[in-house]
């Protein structure tokens, strides 16, 4: 028992990388290190340049090398804090809006809001969708049985405001219509805010739904002026957090209507909302160290100047790579009127000796991981410029992709 106290006061001190190393030969009740495999020990953390999960800093995994309980009232405040900080970064009041964590992957927090703003008799929504991540707002719909129209708009581009207002303008039974802000299929960012004034135009009393997921704290949005009432996003996108849960951003005089509407229990949005504000607490089982992580994301966020400095590093970021993928002759699947910072695609080259598994792996032998192609008509590959990623990250990568094109006897610069 004392053995175990003192190591789990020194994984406590000192995190799992460095116990490996103190953990004594004679620990054989219980020592940390022989649950680690040997492949484990070196432990060095990959750069992901993917649309998630992403990178975070050290200092944001080490805020989670703590227990607490759900009932503590550390916790109890830190859920408040959070939820606070969550509306301030989203640039609205705390008497319009509201931030409701919910525990999953991103698409908890979107089936969530679906299964709560839809009434179980007379909802119909309308989705704009140019993309995988749009197409699955549809499905959701779906699956829960709710009548859905998909307005699919082309995979390159944005959605089309003038579709859109003569769309919206035809047919007044919508009560709930739903977008995509950054497609991270492509790399699309979508008029958002052009969308939400055309559509409350039309359609004043209908839900503005937006998927935030992989642009909130990065790409300014102004929720009032583009007339957003749901948004979501998750932790480990741009806010830099650890994945666990993600959130609702929800305007309050629409989420108070809500009671009783969701058919599932955990994905009740307005069941969350009431029981967080009537104790403070996580209906079920809290992600107690993501949460705790994310605090230190959100610390980490303020220092760096908030949604501005967050988006300088990303852009510099993205023009860093952008540059150097060019200068080999790699392809971008958009537009370059397209002037999105958060994923770029790129078009398989036409070389013969390309292919992507054998890019992807010796990528990966370099500890960098990219990500395989998202779009539906074309062959593409994607290079994320978000989460814990740095201007010599990018450089770092670009390095390293020249060195796998040659090790692939590709010639540089790619033709076609
Ligand atoms: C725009 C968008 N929507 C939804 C999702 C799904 O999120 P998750 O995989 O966290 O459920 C993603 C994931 O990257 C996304 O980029």
């Amino acid at each position: 028992m004392a053995l175990q106290r003192s190591v789990c006061r020194l994984v406590h001190s000192y995190g799992l990388r460095e116990i490996h190393l103190l953990c004594p030969v004679s620990a054989t009740h219980f020592c940390p290190s022989r649950l680690m495999s040997k492949s484990s020990i070196k432990m060095s953390d990959k750069k992901l340049f993917t649309p998630g999960p992403l990178g975070t800093s050290s200092t944001v995994k080490s805020a989670m090398l703590r227990d607490l309980g759900s009932r503590d009232v550390e916790f109890i405040q830190l859920i408040k804090t959070i939820r606070s900080k969550l509306v301030q970064i989203a640039g609205v009041s705390t008497s319009t809006f509201t931030a409701v964590p919910m525990q999953g992957s991103g698409t908890f927090a979107i089936e969530s809001v679906f299964q709560t703003a839809t009434p179980k008799s007379g909802a119909k929504v309308l989705v704009f969708e140019n993309g995988a991540y749009g197409k699955r707002l549809g499905k959701v719909c779906e699956v829960m049985g709710v009548d859905v129209d998909v307005v699919s708009f082309p995979e390159n581009d944005y959605v089309d405001i003038n579709k859109v207002e003569s769309i919206v303008q035809g047919d007044n039974s919508y009560t709930l219509v739903a977008m995509v802000h950054c497609e991270t299929s492509s790399g699309v960012i979508n008029p958002v805010e052009d969308v939400g004034k055309i559509v409350k135009q039309y359609l004043p009393e209908s839900d503005f739904f937006v998927d935030a997921m992989s642009s909130f704290g990065a790409i300014p949005l102004d929720l009032q002026s583009a007339k957003v009432d749901y948004l979501v996003s998750s932790v480990n996108k741009c806010l830099e957090g650890v994945p666990g849960f993600s959130y609702a951003i929800a305007r309050l005089s629409k989420l108070r209507t809500c009671k009783g509407n969701s058919r599932s229990i955990s994905l009740d949005l307005y069941d969350q909302y009431d029981n967080l504000e009537k104790t403070n607490q996580f209906r079920f089982t809290p992600p107690t160290h993501t949460m705790l992580a994310f605090s230190q994301a959100i610390r980490e966020f303020e220092t760096e100047g908030g949604v501005e400095g967050r988006s300088a590093r990303y852009k510099e970021n993205c023009s860093i790579l952008k540059a150097g993928m060019k200068e080999m002759g790699f392809r971008e699947f958009l537009n370059p009127y397209h002037q999105g910072y958060i994923i770029t695609s790129y078009r398989f080259p036409e070389d013969k000796n390309f292919n992507f598994n054998d890019f992807y792996m010796k990528l990966n032998e370099r500890d960098q991981v990219i990500y395989p192609g998202k779009v539906l008509n074309a062959d593409c590959f994607r290079i994320g410029s978000i989460g814990y990623l740095f201007p010599d990250d990018m450089r770092h990568l670009l390095k390293c992709i020249r060195e796998v094109c040659n090790e692939m006897n590709m010639a540089l610069p790619i033709k076609g």
